[in-house]
């Protein structure tokens, strides 16, 4: 299947910087084989579409509301993004179920909204160091995955899954290709026992890897991708990551 390469820029940036970037950027997706997201805060949001109108490289959010609308100060609905071409939406990230108490049930409605509005949600899920240590790898992500699973069946096949394991995301740990693709067929297991169209689910890795590990990673059977962080911020990295897909 094709593979999906995105962008998490995560509290990075500025009008300027942006610019630069994405200028560094487009001149090397042309013909791609792959897909390409940047996934951009939410206030460059109408900077993204505009320099992005016409390329092959799509628009993402780093997060929506789980409410469609009304008095919910600060939240950014799906609606909203979708007025911006917004066309994927990174929800439940680690950082967002760390430091802003995202439970499984949230990032489930979030993937729910994103649906609704014609938004592909990147579900991501991992465990922590101490989960893999304790052993509990496999619970932790097959838990975080069916609560997405148990509200979304109907329209499971239309998600993006990101496993990104907590230890390895702005560390330089990588997960070894072999740890990695361990993950992602217990995922696609899961996937398969909720739809007959699991194979075209796409699960991307994430978590420090860059333009030297991008290859090995990409090869494996169940890496349809990856989410990018820290190397998206350099156009020649993020670019070496897209060759490596493509
Ligand atoms: P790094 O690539 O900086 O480790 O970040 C990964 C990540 O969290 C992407 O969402």
């Amino acid at each position: 299947m094709k593979k999906l390469i995105a962008g998490n820029w995560k509290m990075n940036g500025s009008l300027a910087a942006n610019a630069a970037l994405l200028q560094g950027i487009l001149p090397g997706v042309t013909a791609q084989a792959c897909d390409v997201a940047v996934c951009v805060p939410a206030v460059y949001l109408a900077q993204g579409q505009a320099l992005l109108a016409d390329s092959p490289l799509a628009l993402g959010a780093q997060d929506l509301s789980a409410r469609e609308s009304g008095a919910y100060t600060g939240e950014i609905s799906a609606a909203m993004l979708r007025d911006f071409g917004v066309r994927y939406a990174i929800v439940g990230h680690s950082e967002r179920r760390q430091y802003h108490g995202e439970t499984d049930a949230v990032v489930a409605e979030k993937a729910q909204r994103a649906l609704a509005a014609g938004i592909t949600p990147i579900v991501c899920i991992g465990e922590t160091l101490a989960e893999r240590e304790a052993g509990s790898t496999e619970d932790v992500v097959k838990r975080q995955l069916a609560a997405v699973i148990h509200l979304n069946g109907h329209c499971i096949s239309e998600i993006v899954v990101a496993y990104e394991p907590v230890w390895a995301i702005g560390t330089g740990k990588t997960a070894t290709p072999e740890q990695a693709q361990a993950v992602h067929a217990v995922l696609r297991a899961q996937l398969q026992a909720a739809s007959t169209q699991a194979d075209r689910i796409r699960i991307l890795y994430g978590g420090s890897m860059n333009a030297t590990n991008a290859a090995s990673l990409l090869a494996q059977a169940d890496i349809d991708g990856g989410l990018i962080g820290g190397a998206s911020l350099k156009a020649a990295d993020f670019l070496s990551i897209i060759d490596a897909a493509s």
